[in-house]
């Protein structure tokens, strides 16, 4: 398809997925406002309606929780379509911030790209106004949840957060989550129905093992009603995700710029402060012999030994030294011999990877954005335009998909999706 006419698709897509101040990331599917896909999909609407893309935000926060958790899920209407739903999270109601105004979320958070969309969309937008009253307005919000991620998730102050189920990383099935997933007792509830499957191959999604432990994962968390010490102490799946802590990292960078705008010299310093702390501590995460970071298993204390693609989004979060980066680029560019798409999500020679299944290899236009994007910081323009084509050709030949074949191109996963539609709009649809 031609490149207007692309444009015009992921425009509709985008509108078509509107529910009214927010955006779905596909009907059916997915049909509620979900975190991660709410900062993406802000990314497009600043292309064609500004004040629209501040709502979608602002939209968001309407569930925060009182202690800056920002759910992954926020309900903001009944649709029978998805598995599990407000019951099942069973959110104690004095979390939130305004008691007159209960919403109904999950209990866990999702990657945390907001501060740097929303600094993004500042830079970027028109209307300098309106940019920086929603910014301002938004500012003390993200600050909240940032310091949710340095507090709650890390209490000891190492530098990185951890989180405590495979969808807080957002990248639910990556074989990265196999062996701390294992570890959880898990029955084959009969009473619960998924309904992902009534959307999608079975083949593309998870697996109903992986299901029914997330399924009591929630079930754990609800038990100590979501008690972020409990949790700390207690939860079965405990990970430092690279995602995670990435986009993390990136966003307090973000966020040190809103708060030299519209912050106190004190949160300045103390945002500083964790970006120091961060940086150093991702050093664990670097395995020279994988020319990658690995994710780390908190339970057993070791290293993941699965290269997948989050170890990239460090470039992202400006994390690694020259010679890092040097040997990611090299890494990556091994990835690119070795399969026609850049980028699977798991690396293509690992006995994992699956070019069909959900997060164990297919392609995903977010995290293309970011690696891509992080590659241009670093100066390795060509590997960066490389995945900018890939992610092109691949919108031109089969539209806007959740995720991709990365070896025949085939759309896999949810159809017309907001973030692969939003990406195109911000990234790919400029003429190289
Ligand atoms: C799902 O239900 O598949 C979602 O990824 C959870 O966030």
């Amino acid at each position: 398809m031609k490149r207007i006419s692309l444009e015009k698709k992921s425009k509709e897509i985008l509108i078509k997925n509107d529910r009214g101040g927010y955006t779905v990331p596909t009907a059916g599917l997915y049909p509620f406002q979900w975190n991660w896909d709410t900062g993406f999909t802000a990314l497009g609407l600043i292309k064609f309606d500004e004040q629209r893309a501040w709502q979608e935000l602002g939209k968001l926060f309407e569930g925060q929780w009182q202690d800056g958790l920002l759910p992954h899920i926020i309900f903001h209407q009944f649709s029978p379509d998805y598995y599990p739903g407000p019951d099942l999270w069973g959110i104690p109601k004095d979390v939130f911030k305004n008691k007159q105004k209960i919403h109904q979320t999950s209990g866990i958070s999702q990657p945390p790209i907001l501060a740097t969309v929303v600094k993004i969309i500042l830079n970027e937008a028109h209307d300098k106004d309106l940019a920086l009253n929603s910014a301002q307005e938004l500012y003390p919000r993200l600050l909240a949840w940032n310091r949710w991620w340095w507090r709650k998730r890390d209490p000891e102050s190492t530098g990185l957060s951890v989180v405590y189920h495979p969808w807080e990383t957002g990248m639910d099935n990556s074989p990265a989550w196999d062996s701390p997933l294992k570890r959880i007792e898990s029955q084959n509830n009969a009473e619960y129905k998924r309904r992902d499957l009534q959307q999608v191959k079975k083949s593309q999604r998870p697996s109903q093992k992986d299901y029914d432990r997330y399924m009591a994962l929630l079930e754990f968390f609800r038990s100590v009603k979501y008690d972020p010490q409990i949790l700390y102490e207690k939860s079965p799946f405990k990970v430092i995700d690279l995602g995670v802590n990435s986009l993390l990292q990136r966003s307090n960078t973000d966020l040190l710029s809103l708060a030299q705008l519209f912050g106190t010299i004190e949160e300045q310093n103390e945002i500083e402060t964790r970006i120091r702390l961060t940086k150093k501590a991702f050093q664990r995460l670097w395995a020279p012999e994988f020319s990658t970071y690995l994710n780390w298993d908190c339970i057993t204390n070791t290293r993941i030994e699965i290269p997948v693609a989050s170890g990239f989004l460090a470039l992202f979060a400006r994390v690694p030294n020259e010679n890092q980066v040097e040997q990611m680029t090299n890494e990556l560019s091994r990835w690119g011999c070795l399969c026609r798409y850049l980028v699977p999500s798991c690396s293509p020679d690992s006995r994992y990877f699956e070019v069909k299944r959900y997060w164990r290899g297919p392609v995903w236009f977010i995290v293309n954005w970011m690696i891509g994007e992080g590659l241009l910081y670093y100066g390795q323009t060509e590997l960066s335009e490389k995945i900018r084509r890939d992610s092109k050709e691949l919108a031109e030949k089969s539209g806007f998909f959740e995720y991709y074949d990365p070896n025949d191109s085939s759309g896999l996963g949810g159809g017309e999706f907001s973030w692969t539609a939003a990406i195109y709009l911000y990234w790919l649809s400029k003429k190289i």
